[in-house]
């Protein structure tokens, strides 16, 4: 073997294909140097008619952190272990592309930022990351505040009225309340109407989640893909968003003129103070069908990610009431009845871990989707170009051997006073936001959004599986959803009268001490 090696390396000095050589190591077949990556078989069966990250758990612990799994013609390589998904991620990630993921998005992304790949995704990158600066996020806070606000008056009605909730769709339509506005400046107001606008995004989503579970591209058969009326219905609610978001750029583009701009690092409109307004006033200079590509993205992004993050948070405070008390005990003391602020982001410290853990358990999409670009080594084993890939970040997130209780939803893994865990410093074990130059581009944004539903929604009100419901089931798209929904019953919290003692002025005026004797 040491031989083959030898001679393996001499030819490719000496500038022989590399394709020859792939055969020479195929033909010379070493197990000892070229180890075949697990293969787990007949495990197709399994995968078929659930949630399919859920068996990929089982076949992990099987088949360790690389296997492959095989669907006919069709094979893909299951990543679970950190290092590996760091190498694909991170290190060599000009290795590799989104492959079928992009596929799949094409009819609603495009060439969004999401999909792209290589240089269109490289400028598309350097001209959207800077119009999510600090100032930005900031005032997006109060924003969350007032969409929050309206779902608690929501709420409050339904606990009047003794009426279950399903919090699933109520979520769902509050991210998207958020990120029309947040994105380009467009109120869906989907908490209060149901406008067509809002069934054409719904009608879209739904395709696009379809899409990515099936296993044949029914869409792309010819006649067939003119003649099926939900094809057709795609098709319209595609025209209807299009038309709408080129009115939203026209409406923007004319906004721009009149200002008297000065654009700058941390600019802002605030009367405005979407991404799109943020882009136009930057001398973006991009086709209008990109730019709607890249809006489409980001409105998808950041409305179904943030809405099953709320969805299976409140899901676990519902299992583990220790937890939830623990979190109003401190949003009361941090927030009384303000609405929140950027400070209190720095304070709303286990609230924070609520949603860090949350988003371990659940992480959102549960597996990422590359495609190799050229040979590699994954760990110990060499792979080809055009291997499919899917990192589970599932079975990362929920690794037996790295975490302790891995399946226990314990906020408290992470002290509060430590740095919030993300992919760096858990050493790509937990990656919420994926990581390297992929990263997710709204991680800030979508970490206080969700820090501020929870705080305001707990603040008010208790949560509870509504009796009688149906069990709370996975099932998968791009992020996790309920199979039934989550019906909960939602009570009024009967506040506890604020009584001053002397422990907590002590703890309140902190650094201007009344018992201190004046020096
Ligand atoms: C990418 C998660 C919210 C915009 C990603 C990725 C993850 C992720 C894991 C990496 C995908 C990959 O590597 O294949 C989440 C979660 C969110 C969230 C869990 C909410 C809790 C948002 C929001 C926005 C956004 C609010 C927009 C403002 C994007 C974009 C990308 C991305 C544009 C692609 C970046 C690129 O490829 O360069 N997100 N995201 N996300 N996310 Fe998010």
């Amino acid at each position: 073997s040491g031989f083959l090696s030898l001679l393996r390396n001499g030819l490719s000095k000496l500038g022989v294909p590399r394709e020859f050589l792939g055969f020479l190591s195929k033909w010379t077949d070493d197990p000892e140097e070229n180890p075949k990556i697990p293969e787990a078989k007949g495990a197709i069966k399994a995968i078929r008619g659930q949630a399919f990250f859920i068996p990929l758990y089982e076949l992990y612990l099987t088949y360790g952190g690389i296997f492959r799994l095989t669907f006919g013609p069709k094979s893909f390589l299951i990543v679970s272990d950190p290092s590996i998904a760091k190498h694909i991620l991170r290190d060599n990630s000009k290795a590799y592309s989104k492959g079928i993921l992009a596929e799949i998005l094409d009819f609603v992304m495009g060439k969004g930022l999401i999909p792209a790949d290589g240089e269109i995704w490289r400028v598309r990158r350097r001209a959207i990351i800077p119009a999510l600066h600090q100032k930005y996020v900031a005032a997006m806070i109060s924003l969350f505040g007032q969409a929050a606000d309206r779902l608690c008056k929501k709420l409050d009605a339904a606990a009047s009225d003794g009426e279950d909730v399903e919090m699933e769709s109520l979520f769902s339509r509050l991210t998207l309340d958020i990120i029309g506005k947040a994105v380009f400046n467009y109120d869906f107001d989907s908490l209060t109407n149901d406008t067509g606008i809002v069934e054409a995004v719904y009608t879209v989503l739904r395709e696009a989640e379809d899409r990515s579970v099936s296993p044949i591209p029914f869409w792309d058969i010819p006649i067939w893909k003119d003649l099926s009326p939900r094809q057709k219905k795609v098709r319209v609610a595609l025209k209807l968003i299009n038309n709408t978001l080129d009115d939203l750029i026209a409406i923007c583009k004319r906004m721009v003129e009149k200002e008297d701009l000065q654009f700058h690092e941390e600019y802002m409109n605030e009367q405005d103070p979407s991404i799109l307004h943020f882009l136009l006033a930057s001398g973006d200079d991009v086709s209008s069908k990109q730019l709607r590509d890249d809006l489409m993205t980001m409105l998808i992004a950041g409305h179904e990610t943030s809405a099953a993050v709320l969805t299976w948070t409140f899901y676990l405070l519902s299992k583990n009431p220790s937890v939830m008390s623990k979190l109003q005990n401190e949003v009361d003391s941090v927030l009384g009845d303000r609405v929140p602020t950027i400070d209190d982001m720095k304070k709303l410290k286990y609230a924070t871990r609520v949603i860090n853990e949350s988003l371990r358990l659940y992480p959102q999409p549960p597996v990422l989707i590359r495609r190799s670009l050229e040979d590699d080594m994954l760990g110990k084993y060499p792979i080809k170009r055009g291997e499919d890939i899917f990192i589970s970040v599932w079975n990362l997130h929920r690794c037996p051997n790295h975490w302790t209780d891995a399946e226990k939803f314990n906020p408290e893994r992470w002290p509060l006073d430590g740095p919030n865990p993300n992919e760096i410093n858990q050493n790509f074990s937990y990656l919420p936001f994926g990581g390297g130059p992929r990263k997710c581009v709204g991680d800030m944004f979508a970490s206080f959004e969700t820090v501020v539903v929870l705080a305001m929604l707990a603040r008010h009100f208790n949560f509870q599986i509504a009796p009688g419901s149906p069990p709370v089931e996975m099932t998968t798209g791009a992020t996790i959803h309920t199979t039934e929904g989550l019906r909960m019953t939602v009570t009024r919290r009967i506040k506890p009268p604020i009584i001053p003692t002397l422990e907590r002025s002590v703890v309140e005026v902190d650094g201007n001490n009344p018992l201190k004797e004046p020096s």
